[in-house]
């Protein structure tokens, strides 16, 4: 679906934002675009969709360069982006109407969007009235609309509330199931493992590290246990790996006397990845 080869950018008279970026995507797949704020993730995403142009390199979506893209292109897409796009004064419905009215595909029924989106009570309702957290996923029923074959969430989650956000993520997984090839942004590292097939991290522009959650997360080395336990009336704290539990002798000596205190496992998880590849940088 996503083909992108040795892709630059920059702004007009700015420094690179984007540098050297390869990866593609594969029908079906959800595909996550991670990094800290500043690092080009927008800026890609809306090179994949056409609004930018000028960029060299070679990007790629279902057959089309994307400094050319045709209506044909468009007809086929959805796009959820950061800022709503939608009409105020109309209600939920009517605006959804309007969105559906632009196509002439077959587009998924309005009211299936509403109810599964948790918005019939407030379908007739002015989205002037609505919510934060309703219009963003108004804006989401509106990107989607179409049943496109392709969709590119913008933060999908945010600033939902964790009901809504778990009903976002299951429409998102859905659509997954259709067929559909998503690509998404998001901050949220527990979105990401929950719903991408592969990751691709970007910081300063470029790509960092790309797999799957699992495979990147187990490169970033192994759990361990971390243990407390009283001595001399100090409590004291000691780390081992997980897979080296056994020639702990300290623990053994602590499980037969039941002298420890407390005891967890320190799971790797992608916000680790995270901190590893910026470095714990909020600046790129
Ligand atoms: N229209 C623009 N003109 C000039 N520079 C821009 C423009 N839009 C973005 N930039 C710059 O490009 C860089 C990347 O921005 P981008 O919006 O792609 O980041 P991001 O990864 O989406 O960040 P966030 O997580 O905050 O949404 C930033 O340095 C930003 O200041
Ligand atoms: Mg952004």
């Amino acid at each position: 679906m996503i083909q992108v080869e040795n892709l630059h950018f920059a702004y007009r008279r700015k420094e690179p934002v984007l540098q050297e970026i390869t990866f593609g995507v594969s029908q079906g797949e959800i595909f996550g675009i991670l990094g800290p704020s500043g690092a080009g993730k927008s800026t890609l995403m809306k090179i994949l969709i056409g609004l930018l142009p000028r960029y060299g390199g070679t990007a790629m979506v279902m057959g089309q360069h994307c400094d050319s893209l045709k209506a044909s292109f468009f007809s086929r897409v959805g796009v959820d982006f950061e800022v709503p796009s939608l009409f105020e004064r109309f209600t939920a419905r009517e605006n959804l109407e309007f969105f559906r009215s632009l196509y002439s595909r077959p587009c998924f029924q309005v009211d299936d969007m509403l109810h599964q989106l948790g918005l019939t009570q407030h379908a007739d309702q002015k989205v002037s009235s609505f919510s934060k957290g309703m219009k963003t996923r108004l804006n989401f029923a509106r990107a989607v609309v179409n049943n496109p074959d392709l969709i590119f969430l913008d933060e999908p989650t945010e600033g939902l509330d964790p009901t809504s956000a778990a009903a976002m993520k299951n429409i998102i997984l859905g659509l997954k199931g259709q067929g559909k090839t998503i690509v998404m942004t998001t901050h949220n590292m527990q979105d990401a493992t929950d719903l991408c097939d592969r990751v691709a991290f970007l910081s300063a522009g470029r790509i960092a590290a790309l797999d799957t959650p699992r495979r990147l997360v187990m490169k970033t080395g192994a759990a361990h246990l971390t243990y407390t336990y009283v001595d001399n009336g100090v409590e004291q704290t000691r780390t081992t790996p997980l897979n080296r539990t056994a020639e702990d002798n300290v623990l053994s000596f602590l499980l037969k006397a039941n002298r420890i205190t407390s005891i967890h496992t320190d799971e790797p998880d992608l916000s680790k990845v995270f901190t590893q590849v910026t470095g714990g940088r909020l600046e790129p």
